[in-house]
């Protein structure tokens, strides 16, 4: 039995988006591949996020265990109704989801999640039992202005803050301006931001919600940014498309937790 992703464990992550990618075939492909990274990685949590529509091909694929669980890239915040090309939270957990991903910036831009949403889609996740991952992450612009610092926290204070109980969430840092686009901050750049959200963390009662860094995440830089304790995984975008690039980055991942073993 896995862990339950409810619980964080004391394994690093690694989180593949699929976004609006794939087939049927691609799925199984790239399910089997996660599974057998997974298996032979025990220190590392695998999770697919594939289109809602590919759900049942990866599950069928990785079989009825939890070694690679699954999660929706984005769930609705009302928990049913007339909302037109939108999924519930319940749809995703009765699908056999256990996680979702909320406030991706590609979500945020092109459909309108603000922060808002972003928390009530966190939260009708936690009601379906999902655990959220929340998504922030500061533009060029904002980054150039030097007001990064602000505007990742106030993503984080909008979701995590003013509750009675700490959200049992895990946090992505994606820089707008690494993802897709082949460039990435330094890592003391990521550890810096991954510091800050780690306070804010730890102000609103959640100290144990990984935080992930995302924003061209490849076999070639994964191992810089997991040398940084305060990087709990990745979430992956691109990579997570190529069974061998996904396969690399898994692997990388365990030589970072073994690294890690006191
Ligand atoms: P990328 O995407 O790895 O292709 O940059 C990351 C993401 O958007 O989650």
């Amino acid at each position: 039995m896995s862990p339950s992703p409810a619980a964080p464990a004391d394994r690093l992550l690694v989180a593949g988006n699929w976004k609006m990618n794939g087939t049927r075939a691609l799925a199984r492909e790239l399910a089997a591949a996660a599974l057998a990274a997974a298996r032979a990685s025990p220190s590392v949590e695998v999770v697919l996020f594939p289109p809602a529509v590919l759900l049942d091909e990866v599950l069928r694929a990785v079989g009825p265990t939890t070694d690679v669980p699954v999660g929706g890239q984005q769930c609705h915040w009302a928990a049913e109704g007339a909302h037109t090309a939108s999924v519930s939270a319940a749809q995703f957990a009765e699908a056999g989801c256990a996680y979702v991903l909320t406030g991706h910036s590609e979500v945020r831009r092109e459909l309108g999640f603000d922060d808002a949403r972003v928390r009530a889609a966190a939260d009708a996740a936690r009601a379906s039992r999902l655990r959220p991952i929340v998504c922030v992450g500061e533009t060029e612009d904002e980054r150039g202005a030097g007001v990064a610092r602000t505007i990742v926290e106030g993503q984080v204070d909008a979701v995590f803050g003013s509750r009675s109980a700490g959200l049992e969430a895990d946090v992505a840092y994606e820089p707008v301006w690494a993802i897709g686009t082949g460039r990435t901050p330094t890592v003391e750049q990521a550890a810096e931001v991954h510091g800050w959200i780690r306070a804010r963390l730890e102000a609103h009662g959640a100290p144990r919600s990984r935080i992930l860094y995302g924003g061209s995440v490849a076999p070639g830089n994964i191992g810089g940014f997991l040398s940084q304790p305060v990087v709990d995984g990745v979430l992956v975008g691109g990579a997570s498309l190529r069974a061998d690039a996904f396969t690399a980055l898994v692997t990388a991942a365990r030589a970072a937790a073994d690294r890690r073993r006191p």
